[in-house]
């Protein structure tokens, strides 16, 4: 597939590419992803280049992976990554600290996924989203984009070198919003907004 671009009321979501590689290596040494992602642990300017000038251009290429960088403006710094995945369509998406907590992400996670399911990726009609338990700032993304949190037999996700699995929060969402989504939030996050 062909790159594809995405506009948001506040975003350009575009190609990620090697001239993001600073920013790139920058925002992947948070603590954070060492807990949350499955991100190379510790991360290089080395695992940031194979990424931009590899992984990214050979998934949209063979549609394994689309992957988009977050900017304010085209041609701006990246802010962050969101992806879409063919297995499943899971959804994926990590943002530079310093632009956390302004709802960015829930915007380009529903532009991405609204975006998915309204022919994007032919045939898709769910998209899958997933955590580590615990990750509480990627659940309320979820919520915010409406995925309804599922509870499947085996709720675990791998660890970045695949040995372990973890517990993990599973949910969907489909082309429409189920009106239950928001409250089956509540076990974990809470029935408060
Ligand atoms: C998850 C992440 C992408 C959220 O990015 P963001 O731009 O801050 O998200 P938003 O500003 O759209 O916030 C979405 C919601 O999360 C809440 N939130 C943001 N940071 C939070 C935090 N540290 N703790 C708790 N809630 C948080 C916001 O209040 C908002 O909640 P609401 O919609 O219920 O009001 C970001 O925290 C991140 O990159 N985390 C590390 C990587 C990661 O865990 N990725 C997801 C893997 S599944």
């Amino acid at each position: 597939m062909r790159p594809v671009g995405i506009r948001t009321t506040r975003l350009v979501l575009d190609l990620p590419v090697p001239a993001d590689a600073e920013l790139v290596t920058r925002y992947c040494q948070d603590p954070l992803f060492e807990r949350y992602l499955t991100t190379p642990w510790p991360y290089t300017r080395a695992d940031a280049r194979a990424f931009l000038s590899e992984h990214v251009p050979e998934s949209w290429a063979s549609g394994t992976e689309l992957t988009w960088a977050l900017r304010r403006v085209e041609g701006g710094p990246l802010l962050g990554v969101i992806s879409v995945r063919d297995t499943q369509h899971e959804l994926g998406f990590w943002m530079g600290a310093e632009h956390r907590g302004e709802g960015l992400m829930s915007e380009a996670a529903t532009a991405v996924v609204d975006w998915t399911l309204d022919g994007g990726i032919r045939g898709a009609t769910t998209v899958l989203w997933r955590a580590v338990e615990g990750n509480v700032a990627s659940a309320r993304v979820a919520r915010a984009v409406g995925f309804r949190r599922i509870e499947p037999a085996d709720a675990t996700v791998p660890t970045r070198d695949g040995t372990v699995t973890l517990p993990a929060w599973y949910a969907v969402r489909e082309a429409s919003v189920d009106p239950a989504a928001h409250a089956s939030w509540d076990a974990v996050l809470g029935a408060a907004a």
